[in-house]
């Protein structure tokens, strides 16, 4: 029997494509492992979206080149993001030349041919489109979660923030046919799953590209309509692009889970502007304040990125002063990192590490607060949870997440997959503790 090890990097879209990858593997008869050193092929699924992914993912690849010095016949494959970088192929060309497979974002459904020509030829074997106008539909899934799915509703970005690589790795913007999306969700359903998560990099400009064609919102609410479904989440919200019709549906449809991701990058108009994000501070502000008017429980929480070219001081309090108005469930903080061919790599400005580096500080202390005070909302009140297991540091106690999405550990008999009331009895800064009512 084959085994195979599938190692991610990055966000819920190459986790998508690992668990298809995983379905193909599994089809061919592959027996899936998490040993490095039982494994006879093993794929490093790769993301570009900031400098140390890149390093990472290096820094474990090298790794493997003892491995395979002692498994003749390991095969190693790469793909995701960073193979749609001609740098990165030629370099692991020149000096990682044990890889036996490079494959591209667009070319995850090639996997079984590409694997049967490594395994007759035993050469290199590489296969990266730059772009593809096909969506691969019916793959094989072998899922992380029983209860719980990602599905990814469209691909590609159109956007072009400056900062941003993603257009460059997962080439333009396609959705898919609504039609698709509702039988693989509904063939979810079939099989157990109680959540999905619905992706694309912008979802609110889903529908674009198809004739028969219904809004995101739309598409929210049909989904949750489908036998089974017990809760709909989605990401990623830009905030350009997200309709009154959007608040309204979550509003009203209590499947819809109360949660935004919205993006805000900057809280100064004039770095976002250089961001090209389509947006400024006050417009931003606006639309959390009507968002939070309009359904007062949701968790609203963003990305933020600190130190982008020519970031001043005061640039920088504008992302506090933002923080602090639209006070976060929380925020993913990253710093700036240059990306090779997009248009802030080049600009003039790049800010000094140490500067950023006490920004940054200051930033995660803010959101630490705020987050500890947004969890206080929760002390006595009972919610619902959905469970996702035993906690993975004590096996008495159950964990799962809020419709807003926050991460509860409690005590209780549920199992994973069942949505059970919890009463709240302590508040963390990144948990909550109850008791299963
Ligand atoms: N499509 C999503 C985000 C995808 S990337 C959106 O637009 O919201 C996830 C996050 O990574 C981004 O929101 C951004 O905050 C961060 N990011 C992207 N490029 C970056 C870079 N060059 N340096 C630091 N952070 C970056
Ligand atoms: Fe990147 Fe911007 Fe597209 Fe998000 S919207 S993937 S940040 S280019
Ligand atoms: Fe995702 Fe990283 Fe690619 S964030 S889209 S895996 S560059």
């Amino acid at each position: 029997m084959k085994k195979y090890l599938i190692i991610t990097y990055g966000c819920q879209m190459n986790e998508n494509d690992s668990e298809k990858m995983s379905g193909m593997l599994d089809n061919l008869g592959y027996i899936q492992t998490d040993k490095e050193e039982d494994a006879n092929l093993i794929i490093m699924n790769t993301c570009s979206v900031r400098e140390n992914a890149n390093n990472r993912f290096f820094g474990n690849l090298g790794n493997f080149k003892k491995l395979k010095k002692r498994k003749k016949d390991l095969i190693i494959g790469v793909c995701g993001c960073m193979m749609q970088e001609e740098h990165i192929v030629k370099k692991i060309k020149e000096k990682y030349s044990f890889v036996d497979i490079v494959f591209g974002t667009h070319n995850i459904a090639s996997l079984p041919s590409l694997l049967e020509e490594c395994e007759a030829k035993r050469k290199l074997v590489v296969e990266v489109l730059s772009d593809s106008d096909s969506l691969p539909e019916g793959l094989p899934v072998h899922r992380q979660f029983k209860h719980k799915a990602f599905v990814s509703i469209m691909k590609g970005c159109n956007n072009f923030c400056t900062y941003c690589i993603v257009p460059y790795t997962r080439g333009r913007e396609r959705s898919r046919e609504y039609k698709n999306i509702l039988s693989e969700v509904t063939n979810l359903a079939k099989d157990g799953v109680k959540e999905v998560t619905l992706l694309g990099q912008n979802v609110n400009s889903y529908g674009k590209n198809l004739e028969d064609r219904i809004s995101f919102a739309e598409l929210l609410k049909r989904v949750s309509e489908v036998e089974g479904i017990e809760r709909v989440r989605f990401m990623t919200s830009h905030p350009k692009d997200l309709s009154d019709e959007l608040i309204e549906v979550i509003k009203n449809n209590d499947k819809i889970c109360n949660h935004i991701h919205l993006p805000m990058q900057s809280g100064s108009s004039r770095i976002l502007k250089l961001m090209n994000r389509h947006y400024d501070k006050e417009t931003y502000i606006n639309l959390v304040k009507k968002i939070r008017s309009e359904i007062p429980d949701i968790a609203i929480t963003t990305d933020i990125i600190v130190g982008f070219p020519t970031e001043t001081e005061e640039d920088f309090n504008d992302t506090l002063d933002v923080y602090k108005e639209c006070e976060f469930d929380t925020a993913f903080t990253f710093i700036y990192s240059k990306r090779e061919g997009t248009k802030a790599a080049v600009m003039e400005g790049q800010v000094d590490e140490d500067v950023v580096k006490v920004r940054f500080d200051k930033l995660v202390k803010l959101h630490d607060e705020i987050l500890f005070k947004q969890n206080q909302k929760y002390l006595n009140k009972t919610v619902d949870v959905l469970i996702d297991g035993v906690s993975r540091t004590n096996d008495k106690v159950l964990t799962g997440r809020t419709d807003t999405f926050k991460l509860v550990n409690f005590t209780g008999n549920g199992k994973a997959g069942d949505i059970v009331k919890v009463k709240i009895t302590d508040v963390k800064t990144f948990h909550l503790s109850g008791e299963q009512l």
